[in-house]
């Protein structure tokens, strides 16, 4: 079988011109604020990606970098300042957060409705209930990828691996509310290859290179990569092993150009929606 390969790249500049499309018809910029707090060289080129991102879509996007030695209190202060500012419709603090500093604290002080990430536990407990809730960036993608590729998901088996609350959490209640029949399998799962191999839907966010090996991934499933590693030899790998998933796979994506993309594309999707709803309600 030659598997589909689900293009992430393409499909999320499609989606960013069409949400260009949209804000150059707003009449206002919707405003997001990234805030980045040391020099973490990774978070330094995805905050990057994010700004010129939405800068690109229309949107009026800035980056606000803190020195590592930032204290909480500073940082709390600067949300609090963000949160009352009316032209700014999105908040994204960039993770991780130096370890002096409460990443979770952080979190839970942005305004819901300005949460374009997703990550505040109202928005987080609301995704959990299947009811309206700002959904988190990189699930939000994968779901868009898994549209893409076809495959119905009412009733179809999907392994989940990896339980973080940025991915794999979300991504499980995702499926769940799209009537998948969800397996969450974490570092303490027994015979992660073989819940594995009874999946149609493979979404792998374990953030180990090539953990998923093509043994795993059952005739013609469809498998998403969400890992990002970079090799000894500069290459790029996710937590699949493509070339032997690839083989067995429906479907699949790379790494680069399957879930990154897609990230980026929803964040513009979150913030635009984000502008809108508060602005239908102000206050
Ligand atoms: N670090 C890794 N992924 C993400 C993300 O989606 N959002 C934020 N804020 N930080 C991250």
């Amino acid at each position: 079988m030659t598997a589909q390969i689900l293009d992430g790249k393409a499909l999320a500049a499609r989606i960013r011109d069409e949400i260009a499309g949209k804000i150059a018809t707003l009449g206002f910029r919707p405003g997001l604020a990234v805030v980045i707090v040391g020099n973490d060289p990774a978070s330094a080129v995805y905050v990057r990606n994010k700004e010129q991102a939405a800068g690109a879509a229309g949107l009026a996007a800035r980056t606000i970098a803190l020195a590592a030695n930032t204290s909480e209190a500073a940082l709390l202060g600067l949300i609090s300042e963000l949160n009352a500012d009316p032209a700014t419709d999105g908040i994204l603090v960039q993770l991780p957060l130096p370890a002096h500093i409460r990443a979770q604290l952080v979190i839970e002080a942005i305004d819901p409705a300005k949460d374009v990430d997703g990550f505040h536990p109202l928005n987080a407990g609301r995704l959990a209930l299947g009811m309206p809730a700002i959904i988190p960036c990189t699930p939000r993608g994968i779901m868009r990828l898994l549209a893409l590729s076809g495959h119905a998901l009412q009733g179809a088996r999907a392994a989940v691996l990896g339980r973080s609350a940025i991915v794999g959490r979300p991504a499980a209640a995702l499926l769940t509310a799209a009537d998948a029949t969800v397996t969450l399998l974490h570092s303490r799962s027994r015979d992660v290859a073989t819940e594995c191999r009874r999946a149609e839907i493979v979404i792998a966010a374990v953030g180990r290179a090539e953990m998923v090996r093509g043994d795993w991934i059952a005739e013609g499933a469809v498998v998403i990569d969400v890992g990002i590693h970079r090799g000894a030899d500069g290459k790029l790998r996710g937590d699949v092993a493509f070339d032997e998933c690839a083989a067995r796979a429906g479907a699949i994506t790379k790494v680069p150009g399957g879930v990154g993309p897609m990230t980026i594309a929803s964040l513009l999707e979150n913030t635009l929606e984000a502008a809108l709803s508060r602005r239908a309600r102000p206050g």
